[in-house]
């Protein structure tokens, strides 16, 4: 069945977990959606992950349609969802609606994903006018991160964890369809859920949110650089991926790879008239 705004929509009133997972390339995207997940999103974790920058604020516009394309190539069901990157819509609200119509006609991504609260709300409001979808961001915000000084649990003491009620309550007010809480301690989070009427897309944020969301390489052990207390590993294939390449440098090496099977055949009379 296909995921649609509508349907992810239904799933907070029916209580059907929704499942979001990032992906960056066609052939990750394929797999995720094959197996069923609800939405796929190209983060601009993408940044991290797939460039090897140390955080996501050097991901342009240019980054995103490509990796956002590349996905969209292979999704049949899952609804895709592109992120903005840092400064394409900080900077203006026209920029704003520009940016995220280049994510849609370019990237053919289904929604777009801001950082922020209230701050941004006339972003998503001129975003939704303009018929695109939009998924907010609110709690640790990662293109933030220079201003909250590290990769840090946000809404722990009461005046933040009021202002993140406020923030919710005003993307859902600005017409966002879903807000992923990041980095919120699991009771806020579970507050914020039954305060609105949109689904809460939780990473970090405790079982109480609508949804989950994971980057898959945080997932399945395939980025060693950071790895957040709130990931789970669902499978080691960091491990199974080194240990392949070291069989293959082996085999290659040793003469094993390739085998007979792995060639091509012509007939001797041919080859013969070449000697
Ligand atoms: O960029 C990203 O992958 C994200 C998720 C962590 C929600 O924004």
């Amino acid at each position: 069945m296909k995921n649609t705004v509508a349907t992810i929509l239904e799933q907070k009133k029916r209580k059907d977990k929704i499942t979001m997972l990032t992906a960056y390339d066609y052939s990750t995207a394929k797999l995720m959606d094959e197996a069923g997940v609800n939405s796929v999103l190209v983060g601009d974790s993408l940044g991290m992950v797939m460039l090897g920058y140390e955080d996501t604020l050097s991901v342009t516009m240019e980054d995103m349609i490509h990796h956002t394309a590349a996905v969209a190539r292979g999704c049949k069901n899952a609804l895709i969802v592109a992120d903005m990157p840092f400064m394409s819509y900080q900077t203006s609200v026209y920029d704003a609606v520009c940016n995220a119509g280049r994510l849609m006609k370019e990237g053919r991504a289904q929604a777009v994903k801001l950082e922020g609260g209230e701050k941004i709300c006339l972003q998503i409001k001129a975003i939704v006018e303009s018929s695109i979808p939009v998924v907010a961001h609110i709690g640790l915000t990662p293109q933030s991160v220079n201003a909250f000084g590290g990769y840090k649990v946000q809404g722990k003491d009461e005046e933040t964890a009021r202002q993140l009620v406020k923030d919710a309550k005003a993307v859902e007010e600005a017409g966002a369809f879903a807000v992923v809480l990041e980095c919120v301690p699991d009771k806020l989070a579970g507050l914020i859920t039954e305060s609105i009427h949109i689904p809460t897309i939780g990473i970090g944020a405790g079982a109480g949110c609508d949804g989950q969301v994971l980057v898959y390489q945080d997932m399945l052990s395939m980025y060693s650089t950071f790895k957040p207390k709130f990931v789970k590993c669902f499978a080691n294939v960091g491990e199974m991926m080194t240990a392949a390449f070291k069989q293959y440098i082996e085999e290659t090496k040793a003469g094993i790879f390739p085998g007979e099977v792995h060639g091509f055949r012509m007939a001797d009379e041919i080859i013969e008239k070449l000697y």
